[in-house]
């Protein structure tokens, strides 16, 4: 994809071929997407491409981690996505800001997880972002007493950024790394996510292969098919 050839009417292209074929396109603009999968299936590598291409085609974006240090973060991505050699430069642009937030601070009171909401919403505010990565969801599940509580504050959350009016993508770790037995344990329901894509692996350790799959998309038709993708140095190759 070359520079600012992202856009399809009302909706966020994320950069990645493949997936944007799989999504018909992107996804429609203010949806709250959550990416769901388990450990090192490249949640973390893919959400930061979908903000990289879309700082490429100059729409701001905001990478809000729960779990890595800023510093660390960027240093896998760039060792992971050698060919991105523009990484600083589009966030000195301001194009991409880059924050780790800690989850810690939200713990205890509703006060206090409404003062980190409001941490979050400045980070999105500051280059006026409209394309958001929250990386991951996991870290927030021991701060809450039950499945209910944390599914509740997760709602808050995505509430919050529905009426930032942000395009968001949400990731959480899932248990299994197993196309058969794929659940997500920790939320009682993904009722309050416009979008839902699957990442998992099919095969046994040592010789699997990753696969992605919408799951669902809300004011959008999309492919119903999982397809395989691989991490390159040039970005997630998903295959078509
Ligand atoms: N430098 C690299 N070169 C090649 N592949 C890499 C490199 N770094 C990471 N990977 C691949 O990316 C995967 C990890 O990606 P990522 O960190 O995005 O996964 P994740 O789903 O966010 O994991 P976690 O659940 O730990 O947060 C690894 O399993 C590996 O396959
Ligand atoms: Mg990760």
């Amino acid at each position: 994809m070359e520079d600012g050839e992202i856009s399809s009417e009302g909706k966020v292209s994320t950069g990645i071929l493949g997936l944007d074929s799989l999504l018909f396109g992107g996804v429609p603009l203010r949806n709250q997407v959550l990416v769901a999968g388990s450990p090192g299936t490249g949640k973390t590598l893919m959400t930061f491409e979908i903000l990289y291409r879309n700082a490429k085609a100059r729409i701001p974006g905001a990478y809000i981690s729960f779990d890595e240090h800023k510093r660390s973060l960027l240093d896998n991505v760039k060792s992971a996505f050698s060919n991105f050699d523009d990484v600083d430069e589009l966030i000195e642009k301001n194009m991409l800001v880059v924050s780790e937030q800690k989850v810690l601070t939200s713990y205890g009171s509703r006060e206090n997880f409404e003062a980190f909401v409001a941490g979050l919403n400045k980070v999105v505010k500051q280059n006026s972002a409209q394309v958001v990565v929250l990386d991951s969801l996991s870290p927030m599940r021991p701060l809450f007493v039950n499945d209910r509580e944390f599914t509740r504050a997760v709602n808050l959350l995505v509430e919050n950024f529905r009426n930032l009016g942000a395009t968001t993508f949400i990731t959480l770790e899932t248990e299994s790394r197993n196309i058969n037995n794929w659940s997500i344990t920790d939320l009682l329901g993904t009722y309050m996510f416009d979008g839902l894509i699957r990442l998992n692996t099919v095969g046994r350790e040592g010789s699997f292969q990753f696969l992605i799959g919408i799951v669902k998309m809300r004011r959008s038709n999309h492919s119903n098919v999982s397809m395989p993708y691989e991490i390159t140095s040039k970005g997630i190759n998903v295959f078509k």
